[in-house]
């Protein structure tokens, strides 16, 4: 039996790096994400995979996903909610749309995709990965809807951890720190990615493949008994109090 992930945001970043994982480990991956041409382009790349043209925001959307793949491999045991969006600016210039914009992909897309796994993940005991951020477990200036709306999942893990548990189903989170991505090109100017670099103890920017890592490890059988955490993958950033560069020996 071919176990089989569902990878939310699996076009690029560290949704196709943790796509690249699964299918290393000898898992088979349903890909989704709303770009159909760059999902296109990298899906024909690979070998055991399902290419699925979706938008997790929308629930009509995310229950053909379901049905796609599960009459594609018959089986969920995993699913990693990755799809995401950043957009950062001053508390002023978030109009509702935007509010909205941001809520929608980041928020109501784990809680819809997850309720629509639940029934396939309770067959298989199987697992739910979130992607939140640092910024969902430390305010920052600039991000009121991003921040919230990664809080908002870091609670959403534990609500579905603890009532999950009792089908076997486990539910954890990954905050990354930041990782080079298109998604955190777009926002980090060379002065931001120099910042980040002083206040992370590990002195650099994550990788897509560091990611990947933590996050199919807990979707693994190695994490059976690890239910309802978030881990922060972020070289220390969360954990540093005083940190500052100039108290640095
Ligand atoms: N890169 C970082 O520094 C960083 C840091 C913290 C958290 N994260 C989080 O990690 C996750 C992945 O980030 P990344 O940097 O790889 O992003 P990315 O922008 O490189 O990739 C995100 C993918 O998600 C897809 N997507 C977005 N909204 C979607 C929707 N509604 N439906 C379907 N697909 C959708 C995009 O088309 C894209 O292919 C996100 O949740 C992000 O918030 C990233």
């Amino acid at each position: 039996m071919t176990k089989c992930a569902i990878v939310t945001g699996a076009a690029r970043g560290i949704g196709l790096a943790t796509t690249d994982l699964f299918l290393k480990e000898g898992w088979q991956v349903a890909m989704l994400d709303r770009d159909g041409e760059e999902l296109a382009k990298v899906a024909g790349e690979r070998q055991n995979v399902l290419p699925v043209v979706r938008d997790v925001s929308n629930p009509q959307d995310v229950n053909a996903m379901v049905r796609e793949t599960l009459d594609w491999s018959g089986r969920i045991d995993a699913l990693v909610n990755n799809a995401g969006v950043a957009e950062f600016g001053p508390v002023a210039d978030h109009d509702f749309t935007m509010w909205r914009r941001v809520m929608e992909t980041n928020l109501d897309g784990v809680f819809l995709c997850t309720q629509a796994c639940a029934e396939a993940l309770k067959e298989t005991r199987g697992a739910v990965l979130n992607i939140a951020s640092i910024s969902g477990l430390r305010a920052s200036t600039l991000r009121v809807a991003y921040g919230t709306s990664k809080a908002a999942v870091i609670q959403l893990t534990k609500q579905f951890a603890a009532e999950f548990g009792e089908y076997g189903i486990r539910v954890n989170c990954v905050a990354p720190g930041p990782v080079k991505t298109k998604l955190s090109m777009a926002v980090h100017s060379p002065e931001i990615i120099k910042a980040y670099h002083d206040a992370i103890p590990l002195n650099r920017y994550g990788s897509e493949d560091e990611l990947a890592q933590v996050i199919v490890f807990l979707c693994s059988e190695k994490a059976s008994y690890v239910t309802g955490q978030i881990v922060a993958v972020d070289g220390g950033f969360e954990s540093t109090g005083v940190g500052l560069p100039a108290l640095r020996v």
